[in-house]
């Protein structure tokens, strides 16, 4: 009778801890919630990387307005920091002169609030995703008018709500010399300085930071590093550079990310990620003797993986990212925040750029939101320490 028991309450236990047990693919868990009697940061992110750095995500319209399910349900589990993918760049923001469009900002930094997360503007002075009015601008005065009330306008609406601001984005060429844009031609190179003064003037708590890509690679970092010390030089407040990090599963040089974690924080600033992925796909500059102009859109040489990752590179992708979080670990008393650029694979802007219409996979979350095997090498180095 009591082997019968025993048996018995054996099969019960056994059976209760493999339905319960913690199905790896489902990352959907609410706050708080435990799972097989492991605490919920055995699959959250923010919740792993509590005590070294913030993990941040972009945001697209759509799941700033909730309009998503399933991202509404994982992105407050997942991430305790949000920037804003688009719907802060001036097209958007300031598609008229004077005429400001504050809608999904609104919405954006009222969700960030809503889930006490560290809201990153993105971003005040850039090149790129300008409104075509600032495009036609004619004369420097007019084009510092637009300046001094964008930033005026933008970052003073938000002070005091947005925590941090990607101040100027990729001024840089890949050389270290600075960009050739509209406001490097019509104001100078001292358009960056206004830039971080004006911020500064207008949103006085908020930090401020330069954020460009490639800017971990040796000759395009001495160029962001001299831009720094100028305005360091010049008593300009910047607090933090961002190093967006649009990668591959080729893999970026560890050596090259940790001399410039290193070499950024040596000038006081504050080092972030901010725009993390890692491409799984054949990039056309890599195609010696390719015509990169050339039209690649729909074709079958450029777009591999239509139907899913070949484990192989699902293995080396999850490589990747772990070789890059221990980087992040060591160096975490200099790094402020790791934000992924987007929330899962579906949404990644790499599957439309540099060519449009293909079938990417460089997050964590796949495009049913499962935790992929680069999300279980990124916890495990948690689970290690
Ligand atoms: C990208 C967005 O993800 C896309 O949706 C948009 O079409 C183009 O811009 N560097 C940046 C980001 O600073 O703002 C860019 O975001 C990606 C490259």
């Amino acid at each position: 009778m009591k082997f019968l028991f025993g048996t018995i309450l054996v099969i019960i236990i056994t059976a209760a801890s493999f339905l319960e047990k913690p199905n790896p693919a489902f990352p959907l868990i609410p706050d708080g919630v435990k799972l097989n009697g492991a605490a919920v940061n055995d699959s959250s992110l923010k919740e792993a990387y509590r005590n070294d750095f913030l993990i941040g995500t972009a945001l697209n319209a759509s799941q700033i307005e909730g309009k998503d399910e399933n991202a509404a349900r994982l992105i407050p589990v997942q991430f305790n920091s949000i920037t804003a993918e688009n719907i802060m760049k001036c097209e958007v923001i300031q598609p008229g002169w004077n005429k400001y469009n504050f809608d999904l900002a609104d919405k954006f930094v009222e969700y960030g609030q809503k889930h006490k997360m560290f809201i990153v503007g993105h971003t005040l002075i850039w090149h790129s995703q300008l409104s075509p009015f600032v495009k036609n601008i004619r004369n420097s005065d007019s084009l510092l008018l637009f300046m001094t009330n964008h930033i005026n306008t933008v970052a003073g609406r938000y002070a005091g709500k947005v925590n941090s601001w990607d101040v100027v984005n990729e001024a840089l060429n890949e050389d270290g010399s600075l960009r050739n844009s509209i406001f490097l031609e019509k104001l100078g190179e001292g358009y960056i300085r206004m830039a971080f003064e004006l911020a500064a003037k207008a949103a006085p708590n908020t930090e401020l930071y330069y954020n460009d890509y490639n800017i971990e690679q040796p000759a395009k970092r001495a160029g962001a590093i001299a831009l720094i010390k100028k305005l360091k030089e010049a008593g300009v407040r910047i607090d933090g550079v961002g190093i967006q990090g649009h990668w591959s599963i080729q893999g970026p040089s560890l050596k090259d990310i940790e001399n410039s974690i290193q070499e950024y924080s040596a000038l006081g600033l504050k080092v972030s990620f901010t725009e993390l992925d890692l491409t799984c796909l054949p990039n056309p500059w890599d195609l010696k003797g390719s015509d990169v102009n050339q039209n690649f859109e729909g074709s079958a040489l450029m777009n591999p993986y239509p139907h899913g990752l070949p484990d192989s590179l699902q293995v080396k992708l999850a490589k990747c990212y772990e070789d890059l979080f221990k980087i992040f670990i060591k160096y975490k008393d200099k790094i402020e925040r790791i934000t992924f650029w987007g929330v899962n694979d579906g949404q990644s802007w790499l599957n439309n750029w540099p060519i449009k219409g293909r079938t990417n996979y460089p997050l964590l979350f796949d495009r049913n939101f499962k935790q992929k095997p680069a999300f279980g090498k990124v916890m495990a180095l948690k689970d290690k320490q």
